[in-house]
């Protein structure tokens, strides 16, 4: 097989400016960090609060693999659904204000998990132009109409939700933006959605640990608390280890519209 054309792509990339490659960091990530080799300021980690070698983190964690090991050993839907769990969720859930909440291995899987289930065929996401990544791959997995709305533009969502007639509506946004760190508009957004009878889901990953008055996440920080049906957000940022979660009613009402199974409406 003939992979030339490997070569050939990653020299457009780097034609483009766009190729990356590791810079490998020796030691903990700190305000100080030795980097290929040289102590820099740190500018660029999403350790926000300091606790990914936070010496009380770190001992927790070291308790918790004395008592439990090291992994669960089995999914959680066969045998390892442990204690520590269902201990996560219910802080997760206290934290967010949520009746419940559900961990992920990444906030990658955490959005793609999201998207895919609740959209389907039938469903139409409304996603902001400047979502991340994660967000972007899962509006692809759920095989929905996407529609992109205008970075932060309230009143673009909602020409856009005016002009759907989707059976279930979606709208996604970052609460704080991963590239450019501004925050949504999530009162707006929320008088939108509702309007409209759409579903909102805001990926707090940037946002939970961070902003005031508690650092509990956008939704708090507008105080818009039951008024948003999905919160998600990632530990691998303010909190400092690795994983994600959804903030988000036991059971989401989600009368609108059926969605079709996946292999077909009968
Ligand atoms: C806004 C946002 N959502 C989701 C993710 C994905 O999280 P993870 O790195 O845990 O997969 C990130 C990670 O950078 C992010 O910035």
């Amino acid at each position: 097989m003939d992979l030339s054309f490997l070569s050939e792509e990653l020299e457009a990339l780097k034609g483009m400016g766009r190729y990356r490659s590791l810079r490998r960091v020796s030691g903990p990530q700190d305000a100080e960090i030795v980097i290929e080799g040289a102590r820099r300021l740190n500018f660029s980690s999403n350790n926000y609060l300091g606790l990914a070698n936070h010496p009380a983190v770190v001992a927790a964690l070291s308790e918790h693999a004395e008592r439990y090991g090291v992994g669960s050993g089995a999914s959680r839907l066969i045998c390892g659904h442990m204690d520590v769990h269902a201990e996560l969720e219910d802080a997760v859930a206290k934290l967010k204000g949520t009746e419940a909440a559900l961990t992920f291995s990444s906030g990658y899987m955490a959005n793609l998990g999201i998207l895919s289930t609740l959209a389907g065929p039938d469903a139409t996401i409304f996603s902001d132009e400047l979502n991340h990544a994660s967000i972007v791959d899962g509006c692809r997995l759920a095989r929905a109409r996407v529609e992109v709305y205008r970075h932060g533009d309230v009143s673009h969502l909602e020409d856009l939700l005016r002009q759907s007639s989707a059976a279930r509506k979606i709208v996604v946004t970052d609460g704080v933006f991963s590239m450019d760190g501004d925050i949504a508009p999530l009162p707006g957004l929320v008088e939108a959605k509702d309007r409209h009878g759409a579903i909102l889901v805001v990926d707090d990953a940037h946002a939970t640990g961070v902003l005031p008055p508690h650092g509990r996440g956008t939704v708090d920080y507008f105080d818009l608390h039951g008024r948003v049906e999905i919160q998600m957000g990632t530990f691998s940022k303010a909190l400092g280890t690795y994983g994600a979660y959804i903030g988000a009613s036991r059971f989401l009402p989600l009368s609108r519209g059926r969605r079709s199974p996946p292999w077909g409406s009968s």
